[in-house]
C-alpha cells in the first residue's frame, strides 16, 4: 500500500510571523479533522524551518525545504546546504521544481548533486518533474518527462530511488487556475510508473509515491486522487490558507 501524501509549497511567501501561524493552524486542523492515513508536509522558506519544526506538533506532518545547496559546504555565499536543513528537523526536500529550473537554470547535473547530498543526508527529496504548454499541445509530455527522469533519478542505485517522492507538475497548470484533468493526470502517472518499472522493476515502481501539483484546489483535490496512480499532491497557491489544504489532505 502507497502512502498518501500532500504536500504544501509555500514557495516565496509569508514572513516569519505569518509562516509560524500557518504552521500552527495546519498542525490544529490536521490534529482535529485530518484524515489520519495521509502524511502531510510542509514546505517552508528556510528561515522558517527551525520555527515551523518546533511549532508542528501532529507526528503525520513532516517539514521540507524548498531548495538546497549542490555543494556540501564551503565558500558558496547565499546557499544553504543539504546538511544544515537536516540539522533544523526538516525530513524532505523538494527538488527540480520547474520554477527553479527556469529561474536559477538547475539542470540535471546541478540536480543529480543536490539529489546526493539530500539523500546523504537523509532527507526524503521531493523530486519535480512536469512538461511545459508547447510540448503539450505537441503531445510530447511523455517523452519529455522520461528524459527528465532518465537524466536525474534513474540515475540513482534502486536503494535510493526507493526513498524518494515524485511530484509531476505540469508547467502550464501551475499557479494558473488550470489544473490537468483527471484523465491526463491518471495517463501521465501511470506512464511514469511503467517507466519505473521498465528501470527499476515492478516492486520498486509499486512503493513510489506519485503526486500531482499544479492548480490543485479543495474542489478538485477528490476527483485527481480517486485515481490509481495519484498518490497525492503538491500544492502551491492553497497550501497557504489552513482551511483549503485541510480540503486538499481530506481530499482522498
Ligand atoms: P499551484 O498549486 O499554486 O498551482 O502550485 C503548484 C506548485 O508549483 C507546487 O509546487
Amino acid at each position: 500500500m502507497r502512502k498518501k501524501i500532500v504536500a504544501g509549497n509555500w514557495k516565496c511567501n509569508t514572513n516569519l510571523q505569518e509562516g509560524t501561524d500557518l504552521a500552527a493552524a495546519v498542525d490544529k486542523l490536521v490534529a482535529e479533522k485530518g484524515a489520519d492515513d495521509v502524511v502531510v508536509i510542509l514546505g517552508v522558506p528556510f528561515t522558517h524551518l527551525t520555527n515551523v519544526v518546533k511549532t508542528v506538533r501532529t507526528n503525520r506532518i513532516g517539514v521540507s525545504a524548498q531548495n538546497c545547496a549542490a555543494e556540501p559546504k564551503g565558500a558558496y555565499t547565499g546557499e544553504v546546504s543539504a546538511e544544515m536543513v537536516k540539522s533544523t528537523g526538516a525530513a524532505y526536500v523538494i527538488l527540480g521544481h520547474s520554477e527553479r529550473r527556469e529561474y536559477y537554470h538547475e539542470n540535471s547535473e546541478v540536480l543529480n548533486k543536490k539529489l546526493a547530498l539530500a539523500l546523504k543526508n537523509d532527507l526524503t527529496p521531493i523530486f519535480c518533474c512536469g512538461e511545459p504548454l508547447e510540448i503539450r499541445e505537441a503531445n510530447a509530455q511523455n517523452d519529455y518527462v522520461k528524459k527528465q527522469l532518465e537524466e536525474t533519478v534513474f540515475q540513482l542505485s534502486a536503494n535510493d530511488f526507493k526513498k524518494i517522492i515524485i511530484a509531476y507538475e505540469p508547467i502550464w497548470a501551475i499557479g494558473t487556475g488550470k489544473t490537468a484533468s483527471s484523465e491526463q493526470a491518471q495517463e501521465i502517472h501511470a506512464f511514469i510508473r511503467s517507466a519505473i518499472v521498465e528501470k527499476f522493476g515492478k516492486d520498486v515502481a509499486e512503493e513510489i509515491p506519485i503526486l500531482y501539483g499544479g492548480s490543485c484546489k479543495p474542489d478538485n483535490a477528490k476527483e485527481l486522487f480517486a485515481n490509481q496512480d495519484v498518490d497525492g499532491g503538491l500544492i502551491g497557491g492553497a497550501s497557504l490558507k489552513a482551511e483549503d489544504f485541510l480540503g486538499i489532505i481530506n481530499g482522498f
